[in-house]
């Protein structure tokens, strides 16, 4: 088979790369290693900046996310028996929107066949060839037989663990990386949200998210260490602590209900440079992974896709290379910048086991300024909103 881009991975980078090139009538096709039912099954974060918000109306795949998601001026950080509004639409004239990033996938997902767009799942082997040359391919095996697609272009938008960035050799690459001394349990329960706008707390035993899908499905967590089994959190346990570490007010407002998923993440800030080799591109966690504080994960992977379909459609539009040069320059300028927010939101509310009292006393302090400074607040609001592309 021939195409235009070659896609690998049909995560939300991927899927939204291949629908913004269909819509500019250029060839792709996605080529995924799980099913379509695995690929919905994943839970992740749910808070969509305007980068990715925009990416769905310009596409005309909206109309589920502005009828279900649920838009929030705001989000609270709790400190012991203090809570700090961040007035994100007072500070920036913007909103956030809630909405589940498995929902977008599934948005995506569904549009795909009549827009064109060949999603071939359960795709084993997938491996990247002539990635230095003008006329690379991939190839995989499915249903025992060996295919190849032979591209202009390929897309490495396959996640952390896929394939694409390890074809991008060492001595051209560097890595940058900070592992976090826990994890996230994450808990999903078909029960009314505790408050109506998320709120992130520092306890002394340690970080807790309140968060939600909809008015009647809710998403929690608890920082727990890393060795930490899932087994020793029967969905009591769980409930008793969330109450504990989200303090009083947001305790005496928490329904319990079974859980429908739970699970524990590590958290990691990784950062891979180029996000370019020859004709492959790396887009989403392909290229760099940030912890979850913050929701940055997914709005990283939309403003990757806005540069790297502006690099493509002028390529293969206006015959204009200047994109494909500049792609991974632009698209690592905005990358650090949530790396940096999402790294300081996440040491300013964690507990971190190798912190003593002096650390203690500095989030107490920038706590302090934050909730006397509009400037801090600001700060804030703009990062978490979503800087400009
Ligand atoms: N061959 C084909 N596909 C692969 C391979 C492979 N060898 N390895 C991984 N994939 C697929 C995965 O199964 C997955 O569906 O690539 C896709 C990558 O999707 P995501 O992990 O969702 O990554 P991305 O699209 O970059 O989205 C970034 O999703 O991971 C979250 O929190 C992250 O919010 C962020 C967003
Ligand atoms: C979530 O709802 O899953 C979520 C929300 C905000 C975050 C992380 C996760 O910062």
């Amino acid at each position: 088979m021939k195409t235009q881009v070659a896609i690998i991975g049909a995560g939300p980078a991927g899927l939204l790369l291949g629908h913004l090139l269909r819509a500019e009538g250029i060839d792709a096709v996605v080529v995924e290693r799980q099913s379509p039912d695995y690929v919905l099954g994943r839970i992740r974060a749910g808070v969509l900046e305007r980068v990715t918000t925009d990416l769905m109306e310009r596409l005309g795949l909206d109309a589920r996310m502005h009828a279900e998601g649920i838009p929030h001026d705001g989000f609270n950080l709790a400190d012991g028996e203090r809570l700090i509004r961040i007035d994100i639409t007072a500070l920036t004239g913007r909103q956030v929107m809630v909405y589940g990033q498995t929902e977008v996938t599934r948005d995506l997902m569904d549009a795909a066949p009549a827009r064109g767009l060949e999603v071939i799942y359960e795709a084993a082997d997938v491996a990247l060839h002539n990635v230095e040359s003008d006329a690379p391919s991939i190839s995989y095996t499915r249903g025992g037989a060996e295919h190849r697609i032979e591209a202009r272009f390929i897309a490495g938008c396959d996640g952390f663990h896929g394939p694409s960035r390890k074809a991008i050799p060492e001595r051209v690459a560097r890595a940058f990386e900070k592992v976090y001394p826990f994890g996230w349990l994450g808990i999903l329960a078909d029960v009314p949200p505790c408050n109506h706008e998320l709120i992130y707390a520092n306890h002394a035993n340690g970080f807790a998210l309140a968060s939600m899908r909809s008015e009647t499905r809710s998403r929690y967590y608890i920082q727990v260490p890393l060795d930490e089994k899932i087994e020793d959190w029967p969905d009591d346990r769980l409930w008793d602590e969330l109450a504990v570490r989200l303090g009083p007010d947001a305790a005496a407002h928490i329904t319990r209900g079974p859980s429908i998923e739970k699970s524990i993440a590590p958290l990691r800030s990784f950062v891979f440079e180029p996000m370019r080799h020859g004709s492959l591109f790396l887009a989403g966690d392909s290229a760099h992974i940030v912890p979850p504080t913050g929701a940055k994960g997914l709005n990283l992977a939309a403003s990757d896709v806005v540069y790297l379909s502006d690099a493509l459609i002028g390529y293969f539009r206006r015959n204009d290379a200047d994109g494909v040069a500049g792609y991974s320059g632009r698209a690592l300028a905005r990358v650090w910048k949530s790396e940096r927010f999402s790294w300081q939101l996440t040491s300013l509310m964690h507990r971190f086991p190798e912190n003593g009292p002096f650390e203690r006393r500095m989030q107490v302090a920038e706590l302090d300024y934050i909730a006397n400074s509009d400037a801090a607040q600001t700060s804030i609001a703009e990062n978490y909103v979503g800087l400009p592309l």
